[in-house]
């Protein structure tokens, strides 16, 4: 795409799930050339998605940060969204380019799709697709997550119990996100279903403080919030084997 045709356009940036070496080629050259950069970030504090674009930002750039209270559980905050839809609006009207800076893929659970309900249609907006943390947990567990005709589950923690329970039953394989203080409760379903020996635990996935463990190894009730669990119920997804795959602590390269 021109210069030209990109004027005023707005991009939700795929950003990967945390190592600069995971964005894209097209992510890192919109982030060269962009006049304006907007992300969600803490009330106080850094921007995770900010953190993992800062080595490809040439410095300059405006800046909005979108700043809200992100571990309150409420979602999505309208009037945050509002206000900042109506700056990237403003922007993107005075011919500026504006990269939403957003951690894995922007339509993989990602925040950005509150401002893009507000924005498709108003003024241009294109995604580019991020590596997602689904795959970068698969790599750091060394567990493929579905071979043959598995149907894979992506699963909330925050749903009830047996709606988790439920869905697990329906699959051969599972993911399960947004983990927080939900954890204890996760486990309780897993046990309940024979399936702890057969799920994995990563944390940070591709950041230097990166931890990947059986959830066997894993005590405690509740979990960082960037972290998830793998489960396959062949525990390998190849084969019939009982569990394989690595097992490391802050060794993410
Ligand atoms: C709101 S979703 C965003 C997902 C993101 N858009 C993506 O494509 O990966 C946040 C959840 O993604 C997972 N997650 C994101 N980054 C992660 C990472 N580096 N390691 C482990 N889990 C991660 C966690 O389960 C977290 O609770």
């Amino acid at each position: 795409m021109s210069a030209k045709q990109d004027s005023g356009m707005v991009w939700g940036l795929g950003l990967g799930p945390g190592d600069p070496d995971l964005v894209t080629i097209k992510a890192a050259s919109i982030l060269k050339r962009a006049a304006v950069i907007a992300y969600p970030a803490p009330e106080e504090g850094d921007s995770f998605a900010r953190m993992i674009a800062a080595p490809h930002l040439p410095g300059g750039q405006k800046e909005i940060a979108i700043r809200m209270n992100l571990g309150d559980g409420a979602f999505p905050k309208e009037d945050v969204y509002d206000r900042a839809a109506a700056a990237i609006m403003a922007e993107s009207a005075a011919g500026h380019e504006v990269a939403v800076l957003c951690e894995g893929d922007p339509f993989f659970y990602g925040s950005f799709q509150y401002l893009y309900g507000r924005l498709a249609g108003r003024c241009p907006v294109r995604i580019v697709p991020g590596v997602s943390s689904l795959m970068a947990c698969a790599d750091a567990a060394g567990m493929p997550l579905t071979a043959r005709n598995d149907v894979l589950s992506v699963i909330p923690a925050p749903l009830p119990e047996a709606e988790i329970a439920r869905r697990l039953e329906d699959c051969e394989a599972a993911a399960i996100m947004k983990l927080g203080r939900h954890l204890g409760k996760v486990r309780r379903v897993l046990q309940a279903a024979g399936l702890i020996d057969r799920t994995r635990y990563v944390e940070r996935a591709t950041l230097g403080s990166e931890k990947v463990m059986a959830l066997s190894e894993m005590h405690g009730e509740s979990a960082p919030y960037f972290s998830m669990l793998l489960v396959h119920k062949r525990a390998e997804a190849w084969s019939n084997r009982s569990m394989g795959g690595k097992t490391s602590q802050g060794g993410a390269s």
